[in-house]
């Protein structure tokens, strides 16, 4: 069937079977062998070819309050429930928290994968656990967010657990009391009183003026990772590129790879029916008719003249999956 449904990228690829699995035990029949590819609602994949491995959907979405406190609410939320909802629902029951992560696209379920992360919060932030099914012995294991080991855009399950199993559920805690984090550029006009729901319409309104509209123009958001560096590789480029952005992070510098792209010139940049998004250039878009093969050009380009003129090396942040399902690296 036609992968268009299942990537906000939409290439027009085609996937030989779709399994939607509702119940954990369910889980047990899947024939692994044939080494399923694990789907969310398709934000962050793009199947570059014809897949010839099943994608494998778990779509239980029931959202549960464990534990409720003067302070504080404990909730279970299954990997298929939307993850915007799960926002909305909290800002609509005044729970604090996860406010500044409204309309990131996606499931719960691939929250904790790349620990999204948006305006100053990660999932790492308010996360109490996440329950993993593993294929090696059929049961649900328990990691604590310790045990996750989060990091940007990272955790254990896309490192060592990839393709061991599949997220079914995370634990999150709420706050009843404002926990406000206005720092970030484009939250900072915002009042250190502000109320819960206008934080959120600041994130939304934020998010619609730079991000586009994956249902209007085919995108997966930021396509590449912002890339961290050490301090002496910041201070050396900072001689010959005065204005060079930078974030400290630990020992590091955190480096907007927008800047990187936009000062290349490629913001706008059109190949055939691919582009670099106008408005954010770290987002690329397809126009419709896009090919693998454009995207894969424009992608190395940006990699080897931005690699050329700041020697920084830029990761994809999108999960981009050839024929038998292997993610495309670049060398
Ligand atoms: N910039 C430019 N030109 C532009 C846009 C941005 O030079 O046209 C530079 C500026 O220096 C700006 C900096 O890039 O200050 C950062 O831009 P922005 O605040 O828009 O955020 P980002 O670092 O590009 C990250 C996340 C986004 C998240 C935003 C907001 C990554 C890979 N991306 O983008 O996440 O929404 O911060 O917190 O970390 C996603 O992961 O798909 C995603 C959209």
């Amino acid at each position: 069937q036609a992968a268009e449904a299942y990537s906000t990228f939409r290439l027009k690829t085609s996937l030989q079977q779709v399994i939607e699995v509702q119940d954990v035990n369910e889980l047990n029949t899947i024939n692994i062998d044939s080494a399923p590819i694990i789907l969310g609602e398709g934000s962050n994949t793009i199947f570059l070819t014809e897949q010839s491995r099943p994608i494998l959907r778990f779509t239980s979405s029931q959202r549960t309050i464990l534990n409720e406190t003067l302070d504080t609410v404990n909730l279970h939320v299954e990997a298929g429930h939307n993850w915007h909802q799960l926002v909305s629902w909290a800002v609509n029951s005044e729970l604090w928290g996860i406010e500044n992560l409204a309309l990131i696209p996606g499931s719960v379920g691939a929250a904790p994968i790349q620990n999204i992360g948006a305006y100053g919060v990660e999932f790492a932030d308010i996360c109490d656990y996440v329950d993993f099914y593993s294929w090696a012995d059929q049961a649900v294991h328990r990691f604590s967010a310790a045990e996750c080991q989060f990091g940007y855009r990272d955790s254990l399950f896309k490192q060592s657990l990839t393709s061991k199993g599949l997220v079914i559920a995370v634990g999150i805690t709420l706050q009843k009391k404002p926990k406000r984090v206005l720092n970030y550029a484009g939250l900072d006009t915002v009042s250190d009183s502000a109320s819960l729901q206008e934080i959120y319409a600041q994130v939304i309104a934020t998010r619609q003026s730079k991000l586009p509209d994956y249902t209007k123009l085919a995108n997966c958001g930021s396509f590449f990772k912002n890339p961290i560096i050490s301090l002496g590789a910041y201070r050396s480029l900072q001689q010959q590129f005065p204005k060079i952005p930078g974030y400290i992070v630990a020992d590091n510098v955190k480096v907007p790879a927008a800047w990187l792209i936009d000062q290349l010139g490629f913001k706008g940049y059109r190949l055939q029916d691919i582009g670099c998004y106008e408005r954010q250039p770290l987002v690329l878009v397809n126009f419709g008719n896009g090919t693998a093969e454009a995207l894969l050009t424009l992608v190395n380009m940006i990699i080897g003249k931005v690699k050329d003129r700041y020697a920084i090396l830029l990761e994809p942040e999108v999960r981009m999956l050839n024929k038998d399902g292997i993610a495309y690296v670049k060398s």
